[in-house]
């Protein structure tokens, strides 16, 4: 394929909770055509642009009659390696791989030695797509923005969703609170800091509570800390950042469930990330992080290299 406007062809891997989400933007590119979908388990159809493509029980399968030049893996964490490496032996495609990557730092190793014949490096993108919703985007523009408000100095993020209700499924698929959601707040943050490091992780109830603190460098000399929390253990889901600059005396709040933002200096709000209420919060990810990998240089928040870095802290 030599343009990503011209047409491209997408194979499905998992029918899940999440797929539901790309299926539905990628809808929206008229450019995509779904060539099929794979589920280990027998799941409803899916209706796609007004057509019904194959199905398949397993990718080795679907590969054998299809030349995708994208394919999307939205399975359980645990099965994410093994997924990307037949998508990559077995096409040319790009593969998009949900977040976490891979589900330890062996199977990182592991995908790694596939090249240079698979072009790991070069192939895999990984949805962080945390980093591409409009809150974030807005406050790395404003920061950019103000040169003059210093550099960020301190954070603390603090996420929860109500999984604990549904525990035997939320472990099996997400693997814990932490690997779920700190994933989420470590590539989410390479949009404001660079971590050099975080502290041990305090787990809690068998992993569904967590919370570490991450380091990252504040210019040349100094360093920064980050609260990053992430529990299951709540009524609802509820996703918060707050930015501190403390060198103008500036807080950026981040509200990732409302999808809005405030920022306040010394005291007064001086400027807010208005929301029009249209579209769902997953959407607004997933759109913009399908623009950037359609495109001819995707961000390198997608990159390989950047989810091995985001995966060192993650599991160190
Ligand atoms: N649920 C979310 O809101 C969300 C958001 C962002 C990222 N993610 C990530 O997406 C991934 C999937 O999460 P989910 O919530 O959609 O899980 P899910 O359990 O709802 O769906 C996973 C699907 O994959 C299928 N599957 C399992 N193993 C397979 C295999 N080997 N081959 C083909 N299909 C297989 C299952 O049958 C199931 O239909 C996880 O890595 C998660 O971290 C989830």
């Amino acid at each position: 394929m030599t343009s990503w406007d011209a047409g491209v062809v997408v194979g499905m891997v998992g029918l899940g909770t999440i797929a539901e989400t790309h299926l539905a933007v990628l809808s929206d590119f008229p450019q995509v055509r779904l060539a099929f979908a794979v589920d280990r388990d027998p799941r409803a159809d899916v209706t796609f642009k007004d057509g019904v493509p194959p199905r398949y029980e397993r990718l080795e399968d679907a590969l054998v009659h299809h030349q995708p030049d994208v394919v999307v893996i939205a399975t359980p964490t645990d099965t994410h390696a093994e997924l990307a490496r037949v998508a990559l032996t077995g096409s040319t495609a790009r593969v998009l791989v949900e977040k976490p990557m891979v589900h330890d730092l062996a199977a990182l190793d592991e995908l790694r030695s596939l090249d240079p014949a698979a072009g790991v490096a070069s192939r895999v993108f990984v949805a962080h797509h945390f980093a591409f919703s409009p809150e974030v985007r807005w406050a790395a523009d404003l920061i950019a923005a103000h040169p003059g408000w210093g550099p960020v100095t301190r954070i603390a993020a603090v996420f929860h969703d109500p999984y604990v209700g549904d525990a035997d499924h939320s472990f099996a698929a997400y693997g814990s609170s932490w690997i779920d959601s700190g994933v989420n707040q470590l590539s989410m943050l390479t949009r404001f800091v660079e971590f050099t490091g975080r502290s041990s992780l305090h787990e809690s109830n068998g992993g569904a509570s967590a919370w570490c603190t991450g380091v990252f460098l504040v210019g040349e000399s100094t360093t920064g800390m980050a609260l990053l929390r992430t529990s299951w253990e709540a009524v609802a889901s509820s996703k918060r950042t707050t930015l501190y600059l403390d060198d103008a005396d500036t807080e950026i709040w981040l509200d990732h469930t409302a999808v809005t933002a405030v920022a306040i200096h010394r005291g007064t709000l001086i400027d807010h990330l208005p929301n029009d209420a249209h579209t769902p919060r997953k959407i607004a990810h997933y759109r913009p992080l399908y623009e950037s990998l359609f495109s001819t240089t995707p961000d390198p928040i997608l990159s390989f290299s950047t989810a091995a870095g985001v995966l060192q802290l993650l599991y160190r």
